[in-house]
Protein backbone atom coordinates (compact mmCIF):
# COMPACT_ATOMS: atom_id res chain seq x y z
CA UNK A 1 0.00 0.00 0.00
CA UNK A 2 1.23 3.59 -0.73
CA UNK A 3 2.28 5.16 2.02
CA UNK A 4 0.22 8.36 0.98
CA UNK A 5 -3.07 5.90 1.43
CA UNK A 6 -1.92 4.60 4.31
CA UNK A 7 -4.42 5.36 8.05
CA UNK A 8 -3.14 8.07 10.57
CA UNK A 9 -4.41 8.11 13.74
CA UNK A 10 -4.40 11.41 16.04
CA UNK A 11 -6.15 10.68 19.75
CA UNK A 12 -9.49 8.50 18.85
CA UNK A 13 -9.62 10.09 15.20
CA UNK A 14 -8.37 7.40 12.41
CA UNK A 15 -7.92 9.55 8.99
CA UNK A 16 -8.26 6.54 6.09
CA UNK A 17 -5.57 7.92 4.08
CA UNK A 18 -2.66 11.01 4.41
CA UNK A 19 -4.55 13.45 2.76
CA UNK A 20 -6.37 16.74 4.00
CA UNK A 21 -8.38 19.18 2.24
CA UNK A 22 -7.04 22.40 3.54
CA UNK A 23 -9.36 25.31 4.59
CA UNK A 24 -10.77 27.47 1.92
CA UNK A 25 -12.28 30.55 2.28
CA UNK A 26 -15.28 30.52 -0.11
CA UNK A 27 -16.35 34.20 1.00
CA UNK A 28 -20.02 32.61 0.89
CA UNK A 29 -21.76 33.07 4.07
CA UNK A 30 -24.18 35.41 5.41
CA UNK A 31 -23.39 36.55 8.68
CA UNK A 32 -21.32 33.88 9.18
CA UNK A 33 -23.82 31.15 8.47
CA UNK A 34 -23.11 27.63 6.49
CA UNK A 35 -25.51 27.39 3.43
CA UNK A 36 -25.50 24.67 0.80
CA UNK A 37 -23.13 26.17 -1.45
CA UNK A 38 -20.38 25.21 1.66
CA UNK A 39 -22.37 21.18 2.14
CA UNK A 40 -21.45 21.24 -1.93
CA UNK A 41 -17.89 22.83 -1.37
CA UNK A 42 -16.86 20.24 1.45
CA UNK A 43 -19.01 17.70 0.37
CA UNK A 44 -17.49 17.11 -2.96
CA UNK A 45 -14.17 16.12 -1.13
CA UNK A 46 -15.51 13.61 1.07
CA UNK A 47 -16.59 12.30 -2.27
CA UNK A 48 -13.66 12.70 -3.78
CA UNK A 49 -11.46 10.41 -1.45
CA UNK A 50 -9.67 12.98 1.20
CA UNK A 51 -9.29 11.69 4.58
CA UNK A 52 -9.77 15.09 5.91
CA UNK A 53 -11.86 18.09 4.86
CA UNK A 54 -11.41 20.92 6.55
CA UNK A 55 -14.19 23.69 6.68
CA UNK A 56 -12.64 27.10 6.17
CA UNK A 57 -11.38 30.17 8.70
CA UNK A 58 -14.58 30.27 11.20
CA UNK A 59 -14.97 33.49 12.89
CA UNK A 60 -14.80 33.27 16.69
CA UNK A 61 -16.52 36.32 16.50
CA UNK A 62 -18.19 38.86 14.69
CA UNK A 63 -15.51 41.08 14.10
CA UNK A 64 -12.73 38.81 13.58
CA UNK A 65 -14.34 37.92 10.42
CA UNK A 66 -11.96 38.46 7.69
CA UNK A 67 -14.50 39.34 5.33
CA UNK A 68 -18.59 40.03 5.36
CA UNK A 69 -18.45 36.28 3.41
CA UNK A 70 -16.82 34.22 6.27
CA UNK A 71 -17.96 31.95 8.17
CA UNK A 72 -18.68 32.07 11.54
CA UNK A 73 -19.31 29.96 14.61
CA UNK A 74 -19.76 33.55 17.55
CA UNK A 75 -23.05 31.76 17.99
CA UNK A 76 -25.26 28.70 18.85
CA UNK A 77 -27.73 29.30 15.74
CA UNK A 78 -24.83 29.34 13.57
CA UNK A 79 -23.93 25.36 14.61
CA UNK A 80 -26.99 23.65 12.85
CA UNK A 81 -25.77 24.35 9.37
CA UNK A 82 -22.36 23.31 10.26
CA UNK A 83 -23.89 19.70 11.20
CA UNK A 84 -25.45 19.08 7.91
CA UNK A 85 -21.98 19.55 6.49
CA UNK A 86 -19.90 17.22 8.99
CA UNK A 87 -22.58 14.71 8.92
CA UNK A 88 -22.49 14.73 5.20
CA UNK A 89 -18.97 14.39 5.29
CA UNK A 90 -18.71 11.65 8.20
CA UNK A 91 -21.47 9.48 6.39
CA UNK A 92 -18.96 8.98 3.36
CA UNK A 93 -15.93 8.17 5.28
CA UNK A 94 -13.69 11.05 5.93
CA UNK A 95 -12.99 13.41 9.27
CA UNK A 96 -14.85 16.44 9.30
CA UNK A 97 -12.68 19.59 10.64
CA UNK A 98 -13.11 23.35 11.27
CA UNK A 99 -10.70 26.07 11.03
CA UNK A 100 -11.11 28.59 13.78
CA UNK A 101 -9.96 32.07 13.36
CA UNK A 102 -9.87 35.75 14.34
CA UNK A 103 -8.73 37.85 11.29
CA UNK A 104 -7.19 40.79 14.01
CA UNK A 105 -5.93 43.62 12.26
CA UNK A 106 -6.83 41.76 8.98
CA UNK A 107 -10.59 42.07 9.47
CA UNK A 108 -12.56 43.93 7.52
CA UNK A 109 -11.50 43.42 4.36
CA UNK A 110 -12.82 43.16 0.77
CA UNK A 111 -13.26 39.48 -0.93
CA UNK A 112 -10.15 38.76 -3.32
CA UNK A 113 -12.27 39.47 -6.62
CA UNK A 114 -12.96 42.78 -4.42
CA UNK A 115 -9.82 43.72 -4.31
CA UNK A 116 -8.46 42.54 -1.43
CA UNK A 117 -8.29 45.87 0.09
CA UNK A 118 -10.30 47.01 2.98
CA UNK A 119 -14.22 47.58 3.03
CA UNK A 120 -15.21 51.44 2.98
CA UNK A 121 -17.80 53.55 2.35
CA UNK A 122 -17.94 52.45 -1.26
CA UNK A 123 -18.94 48.79 -0.40
CA UNK A 124 -22.29 50.50 1.62
CA UNK A 125 -23.31 51.47 -1.68
CA UNK A 126 -22.11 48.75 -3.90
CA UNK A 127 -22.98 46.00 -1.87
CA UNK A 128 -24.45 47.50 1.20
CA UNK A 129 -21.65 46.13 3.40
CA UNK A 130 -20.12 48.49 5.83
CA UNK A 131 -16.68 48.81 7.28
CA UNK A 132 -15.90 48.12 10.97
CA UNK A 133 -12.96 48.61 12.98
CA UNK A 134 -10.28 45.90 13.15
CA UNK A 135 -8.30 44.92 16.72
CA UNK A 136 -4.31 43.84 16.74
CA UNK A 137 -1.51 43.62 19.55
CA UNK A 138 -0.36 46.49 18.35
CA UNK A 139 -0.79 49.83 16.37
CA UNK A 140 0.44 48.90 13.19
CA UNK A 141 -1.16 48.34 9.99
CA UNK A 142 -1.21 45.14 7.82
CA UNK A 143 -0.36 47.30 4.87
CA UNK A 144 0.10 50.81 3.54
CA UNK A 145 -3.49 52.31 2.98
CA UNK A 146 -4.91 50.16 6.07
CA UNK A 147 -6.78 51.57 8.87
CA UNK A 148 -5.40 51.95 12.01
CA UNK A 149 -6.22 48.83 14.28
CA UNK A 150 -7.34 49.33 17.79
CA UNK A 151 -4.70 47.90 20.64
CA UNK A 152 -6.38 45.06 22.34
CA UNK A 153 -6.88 45.53 26.15
CA UNK A 154 -6.63 42.79 28.22
CA UNK A 155 -10.28 42.93 28.23
CA UNK A 156 -10.41 42.08 24.72
CA UNK A 157 -7.65 39.70 24.75
CA UNK A 158 -10.07 37.82 27.28
CA UNK A 159 -12.56 38.05 25.48
CA UNK A 160 -11.16 36.51 22.10
CA UNK A 161 -9.74 33.75 24.09
CA UNK A 162 -12.64 33.23 25.63
CA UNK A 163 -14.30 33.42 22.66
CA UNK A 164 -11.86 30.45 21.00
CA UNK A 165 -13.30 28.57 23.48
CA UNK A 166 -16.86 28.42 22.92
CA UNK A 167 -16.64 28.47 19.19
CA UNK A 168 -14.58 24.72 20.07
CA UNK A 169 -17.73 23.60 22.18
CA UNK A 170 -20.30 24.92 19.21
CA UNK A 171 -17.56 22.93 16.98
CA UNK A 172 -18.07 19.80 18.88
CA UNK A 173 -22.02 20.03 18.91
CA UNK A 174 -22.19 20.63 15.15
CA UNK A 175 -20.04 17.30 15.07
CA UNK A 176 -16.32 18.04 13.73
CA UNK A 177 -13.82 15.80 14.90
CA UNK A 178 -10.93 18.15 14.84
CA UNK A 179 -9.76 22.03 15.30
CA UNK A 180 -7.53 23.82 13.45
CA UNK A 181 -6.48 26.80 15.07
CA UNK A 182 -5.41 29.38 12.43
CA UNK A 183 -2.04 30.76 13.95
CA UNK A 184 -0.48 31.52 10.55
CA UNK A 185 -0.71 34.08 7.29
CA UNK A 186 -1.09 37.33 9.32
CA UNK A 187 -4.39 36.69 11.22
CA UNK A 188 -4.47 37.34 15.13
CA UNK A 189 -2.85 34.64 16.44
CA UNK A 190 0.16 34.45 14.47
CA UNK A 191 -0.10 38.75 14.91
CA UNK A 192 0.67 37.94 18.55
CA UNK A 193 3.33 35.46 17.96
CA UNK A 194 5.23 37.46 15.38
CA UNK A 195 7.93 40.30 16.51
CA UNK A 196 7.07 42.06 13.33
CA UNK A 197 3.39 42.66 14.50
CA UNK A 198 3.30 42.33 18.05
CA UNK A 199 5.07 45.15 20.02
CA UNK A 200 3.91 44.74 23.10
CA UNK A 201 5.66 45.46 26.57
CA UNK A 202 3.04 43.46 28.71
CA UNK A 203 2.64 39.65 29.46
CA UNK A 204 1.42 39.48 26.02
CA UNK A 205 4.37 41.00 24.02
CA UNK A 206 8.22 41.51 24.21
CA UNK A 207 9.95 37.72 25.30
CA UNK A 208 9.43 34.98 23.00
CA UNK A 209 7.60 33.35 25.75
CA UNK A 210 5.36 36.21 26.12
CA UNK A 211 4.30 36.37 22.56
CA UNK A 212 3.24 32.71 22.27
CA UNK A 213 1.00 33.26 25.52
CA UNK A 214 -1.94 34.64 23.28
CA UNK A 215 -1.82 31.32 21.59
CA UNK A 216 -1.10 29.17 24.69
CA UNK A 217 -4.19 30.73 25.97
CA UNK A 218 -5.81 29.77 23.14
CA UNK A 219 -4.89 26.38 22.71
CA UNK A 220 -6.47 26.07 26.65
CA UNK A 221 -9.65 27.93 25.97
CA UNK A 222 -10.13 25.70 23.57
CA UNK A 223 -9.03 22.02 25.49
CA UNK A 224 -11.52 22.98 28.26
CA UNK A 225 -14.17 22.12 25.70
CA UNK A 226 -12.71 20.23 23.41
CA UNK A 227 -12.85 16.43 24.12
CA UNK A 228 -9.71 14.93 25.37
CA UNK A 229 -10.65 12.12 22.67
CA UNK A 230 -10.20 14.63 19.58
CA UNK A 231 -7.32 16.15 18.23
CA UNK A 232 -6.41 19.94 18.00
CA UNK A 233 -4.01 21.24 15.16
CA UNK A 234 -2.62 24.98 15.11
CA UNK A 235 -1.79 26.25 11.64
CA UNK A 236 1.73 28.44 12.14
CA UNK A 237 3.28 30.59 9.78
CA UNK A 238 6.54 28.56 9.99
CA UNK A 239 8.72 31.74 9.00
CA UNK A 240 7.56 35.17 8.28
CA UNK A 241 10.61 35.21 5.44
CA UNK A 242 11.44 38.56 6.84
CA UNK A 243 14.51 39.42 8.50
CA UNK A 244 13.21 40.25 12.58
CA UNK A 245 10.49 37.69 12.04
CA UNK A 246 9.66 34.32 13.24
CA UNK A 247 12.23 31.79 11.75
CA UNK A 248 11.75 28.19 11.67
CA UNK A 249 13.53 27.58 14.88
CA UNK A 250 11.03 29.76 16.57
CA UNK A 251 7.92 27.72 15.13
CA UNK A 252 9.58 24.43 16.81
CA UNK A 253 9.68 26.43 19.78
CA UNK A 254 6.31 27.41 19.53
CA UNK A 255 5.17 23.81 18.31
CA UNK A 256 6.77 22.33 21.86
CA UNK A 257 4.92 25.17 23.44
CA UNK A 258 1.78 23.86 22.32
CA UNK A 259 2.22 20.04 22.04
CA UNK A 260 2.64 20.60 26.24
CA UNK A 261 -1.11 21.62 26.02
CA UNK A 262 -2.65 19.19 24.50
CA UNK A 263 -1.89 20.15 20.79
CA UNK A 264 -1.36 17.17 18.71
CA UNK A 265 -0.27 18.12 15.37
CA UNK A 266 0.73 21.50 13.39
CA UNK A 267 0.33 22.83 10.02
CA UNK A 268 3.08 24.31 8.66
CA UNK A 269 2.33 27.17 6.09
CA UNK A 270 4.41 30.53 6.09
CA UNK A 271 4.13 34.40 5.72
CA UNK A 272 1.60 36.59 5.15
CA UNK A 273 2.34 39.05 8.03
CA UNK A 274 2.61 41.82 6.27
CA UNK A 275 1.54 43.02 3.55
CA UNK A 276 0.40 41.55 0.29
CA UNK A 277 3.95 42.15 -1.55
CA UNK A 278 5.52 38.67 -1.79
CA UNK A 279 9.04 38.87 0.66
CA UNK A 280 12.09 38.57 -0.88
CA UNK A 281 13.32 35.53 0.49
CA UNK A 282 10.37 33.28 -0.21
CA UNK A 283 10.81 31.60 -3.61
CA UNK A 284 7.79 29.01 -4.60
CA UNK A 285 8.38 25.70 -5.82
CA UNK A 286 6.68 22.40 -5.62
CA UNK A 287 6.33 21.87 -1.77
CA UNK A 288 8.44 24.74 -1.01
CA UNK A 289 7.25 24.48 2.79
CA UNK A 290 8.15 20.94 3.39
CA UNK A 291 11.14 21.50 4.49
CA UNK A 292 9.15 23.16 7.57
CA UNK A 293 7.22 20.72 8.35
CA UNK A 294 10.23 17.82 8.39
CA UNK A 295 12.40 20.71 10.82
CA UNK A 296 9.27 21.20 12.85
CA UNK A 297 8.33 16.93 12.92
CA UNK A 298 11.99 16.21 14.27
CA UNK A 299 12.64 19.29 16.60
CA UNK A 300 9.27 19.73 18.56
CA UNK A 301 8.70 15.65 18.01
CA UNK A 302 5.26 16.42 16.91
CA UNK A 303 3.08 15.22 14.18
CA UNK A 304 2.68 17.80 11.06
CA UNK A 305 1.06 18.60 7.95
CA UNK A 306 2.62 19.87 4.75
CA UNK A 307 1.28 22.21 2.63
CA UNK A 308 1.72 24.74 -0.12
CA UNK A 309 1.87 23.98 -3.94
CA UNK A 310 1.68 20.55 -3.73
CA UNK A 311 -0.48 18.52 -7.05
CA UNK A 312 2.06 15.45 -7.91
CA UNK A 313 1.44 11.74 -6.29
CA UNK A 314 4.68 10.82 -6.64
CA UNK A 315 6.02 13.53 -4.77
CA UNK A 316 3.44 13.64 -1.97
CA UNK A 317 4.08 10.14 -1.55
CA UNK A 318 7.75 10.43 -0.99
CA UNK A 319 6.94 13.42 1.70
CA UNK A 320 5.32 10.93 3.62
CA UNK A 321 7.16 8.13 2.83
CA UNK A 322 10.25 9.71 3.70
CA UNK A 323 9.09 10.90 6.97
CA UNK A 324 8.94 14.70 6.29
CA UNK A 325 5.46 15.03 7.21
CA UNK A 326 2.17 12.75 8.77
CA UNK A 327 0.02 14.24 6.23
CA UNK A 328 -0.30 15.99 3.62
CA UNK A 329 -2.87 19.32 2.33
CA UNK A 330 -4.02 20.72 -0.76
CA UNK A 331 -6.13 23.46 -1.93
CA UNK A 332 -5.96 25.03 -5.44
CA UNK A 333 -5.38 21.40 -6.73
CA UNK A 334 -8.72 19.63 -5.16
CA UNK A 335 -10.71 22.92 -6.53
CA UNK A 336 -9.43 21.58 -9.50
CA UNK A 337 -9.98 18.20 -8.98
CA UNK A 338 -11.94 17.02 -6.19
CA UNK A 339 -11.01 13.29 -7.21
CA UNK A 340 -7.09 14.00 -7.03
CA UNK A 341 -7.13 11.61 -3.30
CA UNK A 342 -8.94 8.82 -6.22
CA UNK A 343 -6.89 9.41 -8.77
CA UNK A 344 -3.40 9.62 -6.68
CA UNK A 345 -4.50 6.32 -5.34
CA UNK A 346 -4.39 4.82 -8.79
CA UNK A 347 -1.58 6.61 -9.41
CA UNK A 348 0.52 5.00 -6.49
CA UNK A 349 -1.36 1.61 -7.73
CA UNK A 350 -3.50 1.70 -3.96
CA UNK A 351 -6.72 1.86 -6.36
CA UNK A 352 -7.24 -1.33 -7.92
CA UNK A 353 -10.64 -1.76 -9.86
CA UNK A 354 -11.45 1.52 -8.25
CA UNK A 355 -12.42 -0.53 -5.02
CA UNK A 356 -12.02 3.01 -2.73
CA UNK A 357 -14.55 4.84 -4.72
CA UNK A 358 -18.02 5.11 -3.73
CA UNK A 359 -20.25 2.51 -6.00
CA UNK A 360 -22.09 5.21 -7.27
CA UNK A 361 -19.12 6.55 -9.39
CA UNK A 362 -16.55 3.46 -9.39
CA UNK A 363 -18.92 0.38 -10.52
CA UNK A 364 -18.99 2.70 -13.75
CA UNK A 365 -15.87 3.11 -13.91
CA UNK A 366 -13.91 0.19 -13.26
CA UNK A 367 -17.06 -1.70 -15.89
CA UNK A 368 -15.69 1.24 -18.80
CA UNK A 369 -12.19 0.28 -17.79
CA UNK A 370 -12.37 -3.33 -18.41
CA UNK A 371 -14.29 -1.97 -21.98
CA UNK A 372 -11.43 0.26 -22.68
CA UNK A 373 -9.01 -2.53 -22.69
CA UNK A 374 -10.77 -5.03 -24.03
CA UNK A 375 -11.59 -2.39 -26.95
CA UNK A 376 -7.87 -1.58 -27.08
CA UNK A 377 -8.06 1.58 -26.91
CA UNK A 378 -6.32 2.57 -23.36
C1 LIG B 1 -9.82 29.67 -2.29
C2 LIG B 1 -8.81 29.63 -1.19
C3 LIG B 1 -9.18 30.00 0.10
C4 LIG B 1 -8.26 29.89 1.15
N1 LIG B 1 -8.68 30.12 2.44
C5 LIG B 1 -7.89 29.77 3.48
C6 LIG B 1 -8.38 29.73 4.79
O1 LIG B 1 -9.56 29.97 5.06
N2 LIG B 1 -7.51 29.38 5.79
C7 LIG B 1 -6.20 29.07 5.53
O2 LIG B 1 -5.47 28.73 6.44
N3 LIG B 1 -5.71 29.09 4.28
C8 LIG B 1 -6.53 29.40 3.25
N4 LIG B 1 -6.06 29.30 1.97
C9 LIG B 1 -4.69 28.80 1.77
C10 LIG B 1 -4.74 27.28 1.54
O3 LIG B 1 -5.29 26.59 2.63
C11 LIG B 1 -3.35 26.72 1.22
O4 LIG B 1 -2.53 26.82 2.35
C12 LIG B 1 -2.68 27.45 0.05
O5 LIG B 1 -3.61 27.67 -1.00
C13 LIG B 1 -1.49 26.66 -0.49
O6 LIG B 1 -1.90 25.37 -0.90
P1 LIG B 1 -2.18 25.01 -2.46
O7 LIG B 1 -0.91 25.37 -3.21
O8 LIG B 1 -2.45 23.54 -2.44
O9 LIG B 1 -3.32 25.83 -2.95
C14 LIG B 1 -6.93 29.46 0.90
C15 LIG B 1 -6.57 29.16 -0.41
C16 LIG B 1 -7.48 29.21 -1.44
C17 LIG B 1 -7.05 28.81 -2.83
Amino acid sequence: MAALSSPFTLRDVTFKNRIAVSPMSQYRAINGYANNWHLVHLGRFAMGGAALVYAEATAVEADGRRTHGDLGLWEDEQIEGLRQITKFISDEGAVPGIQLSHAGRKASERRPWHGETPVDEEDITLRGEAPWQPIAPSPITYADDWPDPTVMTEADIERVIHAFGEAARRAKEAGFKIIEVYAAHGFLVHQFLSPISNLRRDKWGGTAENRQRFAIEVARSIRKHWPEELPLAFRLSATDWLDGGIEVEDTAQIANALKAEGVDLIDCSSGGIAGRDRPRRMEIRQGFQVPFAAKVKEAADIPTMAVGFLWDAKICEGIIENGEADMIALARELLDDPNWPLHAATELQSNDNHEKWHNEFGWWLMKRDRLLKKLGIR
